[in-house]
């Protein structure tokens, strides 16, 4: 525990549904801070389309500044219909979220599959699979890889990306991974596709060097294709997946897809100064408005700010155990509700959470 009680935290709601889940995940904020004693100082700014509306660009100046001076960034989501005619580099994703992360020097990306026993009817598995707890996370690498590769090109014939992995790049990802994997189960899949990829043959590499000063940890490799399909064969194979940004990308959906829905995903993305939290999940602009958003993974999102940030693993699960029983005693939104007539709005959730702490 690190002792420190007094947080600058910037909080950009962002598009879409960003704003109603951000309202939730602060208002659940505010009881914690009364609860544990923290002092907490938001700052709100713009991000995605929101910026583009507001002052004409996705990621303005004054955005960047306000999470330079934060020890942490609370994000919501960005993007939608709106601007998706935008060229990539003015869009909210690219302009404003990419180099965000970039800046930020966000390297690692936390998704942790939380799949409440109580979900567990919600879960496209089996019930036979999922009456034991499935408990796996998964650690994208979130600075590099085809997200920020150069060169990269657009015309009216071709498309061109470029995927580029330094040793170094793997190497920190990996120490995030063998990190998290000591204080969990002991165990590492490392995703790639190293039968075709140059990129993922050095991946390989480098994750079974760093494996060798970790006799305790055990690793295997799989390629992404298989681990796709072996997520939903058998998910209790898995304790930590480590792998590239656009795996990542794609595995963390189908494992937020395994807890329940996209809604309940939360993520940590840990980088060199500070960290940013954010759900997994986008902007639901079909939603945004109506009342129907879950803001759990939000509100999960800012109980790892909690772990991660505040160092209070004992405030994280607070709010775990508080969005778990609010679960229990049945108030669901509409994604995580078979009986939709008894679902809850994004608010009465967040106020249920509050209750429960
Ligand atoms: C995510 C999202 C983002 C990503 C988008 C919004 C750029 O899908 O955080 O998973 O691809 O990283
Ligand atoms: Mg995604």
């Amino acid at each position: 525990m690190s002792g420190k009680k007094s947080f600058r935290i910037a909080v950009l709601p962002g598009d879409g549904i960003g704003p109603e889940v951000m309202q939730e995940a602060v208002r659940v904020l505010g009881v914690i801070q009364k609860k544990y004693g923290f002092d907490c100082d938001m700052v709100y700014g713009l991000i995605g389309g929101a910026a583009i509306d507001g002052c004409g660009t996705p990621l303005p100046e004054e955005t960047r500044q306000i999470c330079r001076n934060s020890d942490a960034v609370l994000l919501g989501c960005v993007g939608g219909p709106k601007w998706d005619a935008l060229p990539l580099e003015r869009r909210p994703e690219s302009g404003g979220l990419l180099v965000l992360r970039r800046e930020m020097e966000l390297y690692a990306n936390i998704r942790p599959l939380v799949l409440f026993k109580e979900l567990r009817d919600i879960s496209p598995l089996s019930s036979s699979k999922t009456e034991k707890e499935i408990d796996l996370v998964v650690v994208r690498e979130l600075a590099g890889g085809i997200y920020f590769g150069k060169p990269r090109r657009l015309g009216a014939d071709e498309g061109l990306d470029t995927m580029l992995y330094r040793r170094r790049d793997v190497e920190r990802i990996a120490e995030v991974a063998f990190s998290l994997a000591g204080r969990r189960r002991g165990r590492i899949t490392s995703v790639d596709k190293a039968n075709v990829l140059s990129s993922s043959v050095l991946w390989r590499s480098v994750v079974d060097e760093i494996a060798a000063q970790h006799p305790e940890i055990e690793v295997r490799h799989m390629y992404v294709d298989n681990a796709a399909m072996q997520l939903i064969l058998n998910p209790h194979q898995f304790d930590v997946i480590l792998t590239t940004n656009l795996f990542g990308d794609i595995l963390s959906d189908e494992t937020a897809a395994i807890g329940g829905s996209l809604g309940m995903l939360p993520s940590a993305s840990l980088g060199k100064k500070s960290h940013l939290y954010e759900p997994a999940g986008g902007s639901a602009p079909d939603i945004a408005g109506t009342g129907a958003a879950n803001p759990v993974a939000m509100i999960l999102s800012m109980a790892l700010m909690l772990e991660y940030t505040f160092d209070r693993t004992d405030a994280a699960k607070d709010v775990f155990m508080a969005v778990g029983t609010a679960v229990k005693d049945g108030y669901r939104t509409r994604d995580v509700c078979s009986d939709a007539k008894h679902s809850v709005s994004t608010e009465e959730m967040g106020r249920a959470v509050c209750r429960y702490l």
